[in-house]
């Protein structure tokens, strides 16, 4: 099956070249932006790589919504399967390119787009076949992990693991959606269409890690806690989920800890199969590119879709879900929280909430970070 590649970035270059020695797949033209076709098999149209003789499937790794909806839709409506690694696409339009594939019975495939090289979409995809999924979520930004984690082992500051994140090709390229929790959001939306045929749009909530510093970091060890970046989401009575990204504060015997550098650890539990740990490189140009390839052969062997027939839009709540919250803070804003334990140190205020609600905690900080107040906070494991 020869593959276009739409896009000649970290994760295109790598399945481009991945193609070329894959069983049974081979490369095909390579869109790029005008003025960077510097070789004979790269191409500034779309219309130019759809017309390619022998086209039969088209890989996008652009990112980004526009253009890349338009092109999804050109190369499936042109009878191309579409395999992509842009969570914000699925994320935005997933409904959409899954219809039309159908439509045209071309496969459409995403699992690159969830955990990077990490095969978690197509087990959950085949578990909910057979069985009903409790939960699911875990660590599921790259980005994220590393800098944590580099500032955890290593000692560096937020700005420099950041640096050293997005040299290494882990980082969108605007880190934004990374460190805001944004892509771990996209991420565990596609897990739920995947899981429920949910695919929520409103009511989610993600806290990122922008606002952790070094210090927080110490204090965080000093408890005996590690913090990783986590996204959550089950299902709600009434057809919808719960569907949010936060900081989590682990006790060191929890497996979470031990995902290290750009790792992802991704998890769902079925009601019969019970816990299911999936554990691999969520970013970076060959694993993500490994996993375009396999959807590339899942095509070959006719399994053309993880998303249901049936999925559609819906709203998370995040009502129900309650933690404690450690919280730093001005010392003058203690009193927005039910606290359990507080403490002073260095001038800067920490505190233990009562348990509340994710829902409460997202939008108590939103309310007080629009009013000028610096703050971070994490959830504590349940
Ligand atoms: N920026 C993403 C991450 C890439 O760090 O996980 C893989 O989706």
């Amino acid at each position: 099956m020869k593959v276009a590649v739409l896009g000649f970035g970290t994760v295109g270059a790598g399945i481009y070249e991945m193609l070329s020695h894959a069983e049974g797949l081979e490369q095909g033209p390579v869109l790029v932006r005008p003025g960077k076709d510097d070789a004979p098999f790269k191409r500034t149209s779309i219309e130019a790589v759809l017309a390619e003789p022998g086209v039969e499937a088209v890989a996008e790794a652009m990112g980004g919504i526009e253009p890349a909806f338009s092109y999804a839709m050109a190369a499936i409506k042109a009878g191309k399967h579409f395999v992509t690694s842009n969570k914000a696409l699925v994320a935005a339009k997933g409904i959409e390119l899954a219809a039309a594939a159908r439509d045209m019975g071309v496969g459409f495939l995403f699992s690159a787009a969830c955990g990077g090289g990490v095969p978690f979409l197509h087990n959950l995809s085949l578990a909910v076949e057979s069985d009903m999924i409790v939960s699911l979520g875990g660590i599921l930004n790259g980005t994220t992990n590393y800098m944590l984690d580099a500032m955890q082992r290593r000692k560096l500051s937020y700005g420099e693991a950041l640096k050293d994140a997005q040299k290494l090709g882990y980082a969108e390229a605007d880190p934004s959606a990374d460190v805001s929790g944004l892509d771990a959001l996209r991420k565990i939306v596609l897990g739920s269409a995947v899981a429920y045929g949910v695919l929520p749009t409103e009511g989610l909530y993600n806290e990122g890690i922008e606002n952790i510093t070094a210090e927080d970091v110490s204090r965080i060890q000093a408890r005996g806690l590690t913090c990783r970046l986590m996204a959550k989401c089950g299902p709600v009575p009434g057809g919808k989920v719960y569907a949010y990204v936060e900081p989590v504060l682990l006790k060191a015997s929890a497996a979470e800890c031990s995902v290290l550098d750009n790792y992802n650890m991704a998890r769902y539990e079925g009601k019969c199969s019970g816990p299911m740990v999936f554990m691999g490189q969520g970013a970076g140009r060959w694993p993500t590119a490994s996993a375009v390839l396999r959807d590339l052969s899942c095509i070959l062997k006719d399994k053309f879709f993880m998303l249901r027939a049936d999925c559609r839009r819906g709203s998370a709540d995040n009502e129900a879900c309650r933690h404690s919250y450690y919280v730093r803070l001005p010392g003058s804003l203690t009193g927005c929280f039910e606290v359990k334990s507080y403490s002073e140190t260095d001038g800067q205020t920490e505190l233990v909430t009562k348990p509340m609600s994710v829902k409460a905690m997202h939008e108590m900080a939103a309310r007080l970070r629009a009013e000028g107040a610096k703050m971070f906070f994490a959830a504590f494991e349940d």
